[in-house]
């Protein structure tokens, strides 16, 4: 049998996260192409519509929409490493899955778009990851066309998210004007040639720096400049820093043209940390050599159509995971069988027979499995809570036609287990009219569409007053209820969660009575400063 930490150590397990349009799907696809995991050779990265649908996105309001919503994992070796690719939803809107996603991956590949650089409506996402110390590695895409100029994105990093932009590598020739880099490491002019439509792996030269100063002029006294600036600026990579999430390597390319796709996949291998020993919940981590342990990030029913099951995508953390093996699912203390795993990319399964820390699992049929759970074999243990986000946004779902009640029920508690909202009932109307809870509104459109084609059970969603919503207790609960602008609902694990139509009344609130109870959502997580 394999040993599963010299298996950790080649693992590379890491989320690309980037502003719709910023190029994430490309450069999925090309790291497929180098990886040698994409068929087909020239003419198989397909046009958007076939490629949308052939690739990650099988759900329907997926394809309607040209976005993809839910995360898959797509697993391909690259020289001697194992690399696990988890994708997150590419939409605007903030949702706690990505962020769930990126509790199960190592690293993370940011792509910036070159005109427009850090947008706001995704800024939260970068965010996140400073707040989560997770190791970032920039890709600052489209660098064939036109864009702003590299110190000023290198700068915006640096104001909007807090984290120091490195250059790996630096561009020679403006944006829209791209020759090849400099590789900083060592001192290396890359030069890059387009191919037809970018099918096939962009050919590469390295030029002395006489023929480059030569052959690319003025282009090549700029950058050099730039190189020069660099150092004076002190913005060299530091592994300490990138470990903690204070530094991002940066490197500059262009996903369609595959430019600089190779650097950036060779610097997630060398630079980007393998699946490491994970604290559990007591803050010790499970070294990696102990028995099999992983966690759910992502449960998902219905994911295919024909078979109306229920997958949870487990990270495995330490051991090696095999087929069949009865794992103990630890929130239930139940015995928990894997004789139907598979490797999920896409809507395409596979049965997996094995599998290391780093790797991700779907498991079948994990019908209690919700997300943050631990599964274990053999020495117990339980990895901490995955946070959820203070919801921002607040719907009342009702069911269009009563006679579909029964499905209505059973769809709103699927997705509430799932969690792809939070659902708050207030006593009087219970189930009748619950209260969904989101961080971003694309959460809703995702419950209505499943709530309709999974369930059968078609609703109509009302806005809320609601603007913020705080943990509280029953004693405190019983003070805010006659209150104006408040109200007290209760979650299906039994938190009571008081809702404001105001923060401002929230906070004045706080100040007159201080006694009450009434806890962030995400209480003790780095990330509450930031949740609103
Ligand atoms: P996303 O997943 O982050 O949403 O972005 P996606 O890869 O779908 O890319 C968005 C658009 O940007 C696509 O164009 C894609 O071809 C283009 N793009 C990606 N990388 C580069 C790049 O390096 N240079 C240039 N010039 N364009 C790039 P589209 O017109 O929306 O779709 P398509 O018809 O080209 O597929």
């Amino acid at each position: 049998m394999n040993d599963p930490a010299a298996e950790a150590a080649r693992r590379r397990t890491f989320a690309i996260i980037s502003h719709p349009d910023a190029g994430k799907t490309t450069l999925t696809e090309k790291f497929l192409l180098y990886g040698g995991a994409l068929t087909g050779g020239a003419g198989a990265v397909k046009a958007r519509g076939d490629r949308r649908s052939a690739t990650s996105d099988w759900m329907e309001l997926e394809q309607q929409r040209g976005i993809s919503i839910t995360s898959t994992v797509l697993q391909f070796p690259y020289r001697d490493r194992v690399v696990n690719l988890l994708d997150t939803p590419g939409h605007k809107d903030f949702s706690e899955d990505t962020y769930r996603v990126l509790a199960a991956a190592d690293a993370a590949v940011m792509v910036l778009d070159a005109a427009k650089g850090i947008e706001p409506q995704t800024l939260k996402l970068f965010e996140v990851c400073k707040a989560r110390q997770m190791p970032l590695i920039t890709f600052i895409n489209k660098w064939d066309r036109p864009g702003l100029e590299a110190l000023e994105l290198l700068d915006e990093i640096e104001q909007q998210i807090g984290v120091v932009a490195a250059p790996v590598t630096w561009p020679v020739g403006i944006a829209g004007d791209f020759r090849g880099v400099i590789d900083r490491r060592s001192g290396e002019f890359v030069r890059f040639t387009r191919t037809a439509r970018g099918a096939e792996i962009a050919p590469e030269e390295v030029v002395e720096p006489e023929r480059a100063a030569q052959e690319e002029g003025d282009a090549w006294s700029a950058a050099c400049d730039g190189v020069e600036l660099l150092e004076t600026m002190g913005l060299d990579h530091d592994e300490e820093l990138f470990l903690g999430g204070e530094l991002s390597p940066t490197f500059f390319g262009s996903a369609l043209t595959n430019f600089g796709v190779r650097l950036l996949l060779d610097a997630v291998i060398d630079l980007a940390p393998s699946a490491g020993p994970r604290p559990d919940r007591d803050g010790h981590p499970r070294p990696l050599d102990s028995a099999f342990s992983g966690f759910a990030f992502k449960v998902q029913a219905n994911m295919d159509k024909a078979h109306r099951d229920r997958i949870a995508f487990v990270r495995v953390c330490s051991g090696t995971f095999e087929r069949g093996m009865v794992v103990t699912h630890a929130r239930t203390g139940k015995p928990f069988a894997t004789k139907y795993a598979h490797a999920v990319s896409g809507s395409e399964r596979e049965t997996l027979e094995v599998a290391y820390p780093g790797d991700v699992v779907g498991l079948v049929n994990a019908t209690d499995v919700r997300v943050g759970d631990t599964l274990w074999f053999e020495t117990p243990v339980e990895f901490p809570r995955i946070p959820s986000f203070a919801p921002e946004y607040f719907s009342v779902a009702r069911v269009r036609d009563t006679g579909r009640f029964k499905q209505f029920r059973k769809g709103i508690s699927q997705l509430d287990e799932e969690g792809v909202v939070q659902v708050l009932r207030h006593p009087d109307t219970g189930d009748q009219a619950p209260v969904l809870a989101a961080v971003g509104p694309m959460q809703f459109d995702v419950a209505v569409h499943r709530l309709e084609n999974e369930f059968g059970a078609p609703v109509e969603l009302s806005p809320t007053s609601y603007t913020v919503a705080r943990r509280t207790d029953e004693s405190s609960a019983a003070v805010l209820r006659p209150m104006r602008g408040v109200d007290v609902l209760s979650r299906a694990d039994g938190a009571l969660i008081a809702v404001f139509e105001s923060s401002y009344w929230l906070d004045r609130l706080l100040a007159e009575q201080p006694e009450l109870k009434l806890e962030s959502l995400v209480a003790g997580d780095q990330v509450a400063s930031i949740s609103r």
